[in-house]
């Protein structure tokens, strides 16, 4: 048993959505949270910026005691995951690769589509996960960077974003694909509007998929918790108006727990929120 946290990281605050399933599916677990909210969004910036960003990501964390880290962002498990796992002392999962899997599990015909940023469509990441995991796959990719702000912007139902949602997608749709990946921490809050357009394909988000994941990953290295109950803290690089209602949406309960935090200090003098 430990009941040191599991450290989550994520661009800002769309990784709560990874957060929620985490908690849904272990309950019993501590969580610590940092989102750079300071320096979003990601999945516009460079490559190496990525990287760097991550690696002080990962430090913070383990300053934090995080005994497992999940890299919630779609955008830096493109780029970063692997050098991540290469310098981090704890194990580290991202999260394409199990919706990857869980993509290759639905599809009938295995033509799969994923949108996600333009970071994470541009950067490959997806295709070589698919091929190495099934060759005969075909994965066509869209990058969706519009989706982002809607999402923030609360218009998850909004007739703009429908339109820019059918904009993007009907290229997918024409190209005859079958199963619809969710490749960015945001898209999950779009799924309706998603369905509606794209009618009776498959749809995979996979923040079940890591949640279930980490569980079997925590037992096989026997470090799952022991907590009559997970605590969940929340630390952001910048607390924005609205991060309270934004961040909510994406977790799906009150965020009580907030701290800011500059990482450049890590550790020192968190300011509460
Ligand atoms: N969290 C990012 C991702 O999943 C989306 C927001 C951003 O661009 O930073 O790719």
């Amino acid at each position: 048993m430990n009941n040191a946290p599991v450290g989550v990281f994520d661009s800002g605050i769309g990784g709560l959505t990874v957060v929620r399933e985490i908690r849904r599916i272990l309950p019993h677990e501590n969580i610590v949270y940092l989102g750079d909210t300071a320096r979003l969004p990601y999945g516009t910036k460079s490559v190496d910026v990525i990287i760097q960003y991550s690696l002080e990501n990962m430090a913070f964390l383990l300053s934090r005691g995080a005994k497992y880290i999940v890299i919630a962002c779609y955008s830096s498990t493109s780029v970063a995951l692997e050098i991540v796992q290469q310098r981090c002392p704890v194990p580290v999962i991202g999260v394409i690769r199990p919706g990857v899997k869980r993509a290759l599990k639905v599809s009938g015909s295995g033509k799969i589509g994923v949108i996600g940023t333009s970071l994470t469509i541009y950067s490959g990441a997806y295709e070589k996960v698919f091929h190495e995991l099934s060759a005969g796959s075909e994965v066509i990719g869209r990058p969706c960077p519009l989706l982002v702000s809607l999402v923030e912007e609360g218009w998850l139902d909004h007739p703009a974003t429908r339109l820019i949602v059918e904009s993007y997608l009907k290229p997918l749709q024409e190209d005859g694909i079958d199963t619809l990946l969710l490749g960015c921490t945001h898209f999950p809050l779009l799924m309706e509007v998603f369905k509606k357009i794209m009618g009776t394909i498959q749809f995979v988000d996979a923040s079940h998929e890591v949640s279930k994941e980490l569980s079997r990953e925590l037992e096989r290295l026997d470090i799952l918790s022991d907590a009559s109950t997970g605590d969940l803290v929340i630390y952001l690089t910048d607390l924005s108006m609205n991060f309270k209602e934004i961040g909510e949406r994406f977790l799906g309960e009150p965020m009580t727990n907030v701290s800011r935090v500059s990482l450049k200090k890590a550790g020192e003098g968190n300011k509460k929120a």
